[in-house]
């Protein structure tokens, strides 16, 4: 992209709307330019191109409130630097350029694509079916193709039939990237997810490109904790985990392309985060929603009849277990569910759980398992707490232990306790009560004697 450097008088550069990302400009901003060069700083050269209907005008890339700052402050010439863009999309530059202090807002993100494919015929994509859209995520999380048909209710033959035509579906969405949308605009505009977009924006890439390129920092130490979700990954579901959590997870304790299985997946934050670590993943949850999250299989883990809900060779290399923390967030759970069981039969339902783990695993395997203290505080001061109705994480450990698995790591990774009113809270401290806001990532290995 060839650039010239040069000065030309303020009256020939214009301002086109048809290429200007933002919805106004800010005064305050201007005064803060219009105040550094009467200082005489030095400000970066306005980025203009040749106007395409007038000879004698260039149009604003980058630098429209320089611009202004400039007449503010009476200047007849300005320092610009002239680009030929070679054919790429001067609103999409724009765009682009459009980073730093004054970043746009997601309305101004999300109408600039729009306008973007509107102005670029050969942007619009084919409208890529839902039934191709689905096959792809799955076949990407490397679920087989029989599941995939038994799941979508469509014959394997019809499977086969779509999956030769899987890697052309990436090509637009790919294409859209290198011209410099967003990840969240190729999302909107093909009708992806975002963590789909996501896995094929990184390919390539290694864990820890992967966590710069997310904009997530990368902890050392045992200690992980995040004021909130990423709302790009997994859907707003009770319990739901931050994917920063995950993505340590996975850094930490799998490869790229490992499989990774996640029994209990509600709103499916472990797959989205696979996605876009590259690691297949199969994911189960009794909430059924076939429309919405094809790739989280319905199976509904029977205490009294517990079995592995895979048949054939490949077992996973890691399990990331996310059930529900007891009676926490009950109320929200299908009552059939585990949280809806006594103190002795969760506990019982868990020591069951582990050993058709260790039963169904390769001996390398290694669990991810996520759960917190539960006490009975409500109402009572702390010195008058007993053991009878807490689950501590000793407890945890210990059924671990008894089902052939063996602690390496211990992460302690907190819920906010932000989201306590601070009436609350006041009473609380009243009342001598302690809240709850530990929560632990335990990693076990198998125990080979
Ligand atoms: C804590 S949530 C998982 C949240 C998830 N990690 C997320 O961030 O969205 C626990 C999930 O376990 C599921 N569950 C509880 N008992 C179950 C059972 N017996 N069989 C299958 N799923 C169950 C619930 O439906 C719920 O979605």
């Amino acid at each position: 992209m060839a650039k010239t450097a040069c000065t030309v008088p303020t009256t020939q550069i214009i301002l086109d709307e048809e290429i200007y990302p933002r919805s106004s400009v800010y005064p305050k901003r201007i005064s803060m330019f219009a105040e550094n060069m009467r200082d005489g700083f030095k400000i970066d050269p306005v980025e203009v191109q040749i106007h395409p209907e007038y000879d004698d005008k260039y149009r604003i890339l980058d630098g429209a409130h320089r611009w202004h700052a400039y007449k503010e402050i009476g200047a007849t010439e300005i320092s610009v630097l002239i680009i030929a863009l070679d054919g790429l999309d001067p609103l999409i530059y724009a765009a682009k350029k459009a980073i730093g202090p004054l970043q746009l807002t997601e309305d101004e993100a999300g109408t600039t694509a729009r306008r973007a494919y509107e102005n670029n015929p050969r942007l619009i994509s084919f409208e890529i079916g839902q039934l191709d859209l689905k096959i792809f995520r799955m076949n990407r999380l490397e679920i087989s193709q029989k599941r995939i048909a038994k799941r979508l209710g469509q014959a394997r033959e019809t499977i086969r039939n779509h999956l030769a035509k899987m890697p052309e579906l990436a090509n637009q969405p790919k294409a859209n990237l290198s011209r410099g949308f967003t990840v969240a605009q190729v999302a909107e505009k093909h009708g992806w997810t975002e963590p789909l977009v996501w896995s094929i924006a990184l390919e390539g890439k290694n864990d820890l490109d992967r966590f710069k390129a997310l904009n997530w920092g990368l902890r050392t130490w045992d200690m992980w904790n995040w004021n909130d979700c990423d709302k790009r990954f997994g859907d707003d579901w009770p319990g739901r985990i931050p994917a920063q959590m995950i993505a340590h997870i996975l850094y930490y304790f799998s490869d790229q392309n490992d499989l990774v299985f996640d029994p209990m997946a509600g709103g499916g934050v472990v797959v989205d985060t696979c996605l876009a670590f590259n690691r297949k993943c199969w994911s189960f949850d009794m909430d059924d929603r076939p429309d919405t999250r094809p790739e989280i299989e319905p199976c509904f883990w029977d205490i009294t009849n517990l079995k592995w809900p895979i048949k054939g060779k490949t077992k996973p290399d890691l399990i990331i277990f996310d059930p529900p923390y007891f009676k926490k967030q009950s109320n929200n759970y299908d009552p059939d569910g585990i949280s809806g069981m006594s103190k002795a039969n969760y506990l019982k339902f868990l020591e069951s759980f582990f050993a058709l783990v260790h039963l169904n695993a390769k001996k390398s395997i290694q669990m991810a398992f996520i759960n917190a203290d539960w006490r009975d505080f409500q109402n009572t001061p702390a010195k008058n707490e007993t053991r009878v109705n807490s689950i501590l994480i000793n407890d945890y450990l210990w059924i671990l232990n008894q089902s052939g698995w063996q602690k390496t790591h211990i992460f302690q990774a907190p819920l906010s306790s932000e989201r306590f009113k601070a009436n609350v809270v006041s009473a609380m401290q009243k009342k001598k009560i302690i809240g709850v806001t530990s929560r632990y990532v335990i990693i076990s290995k198998i125990i080979t004697h």
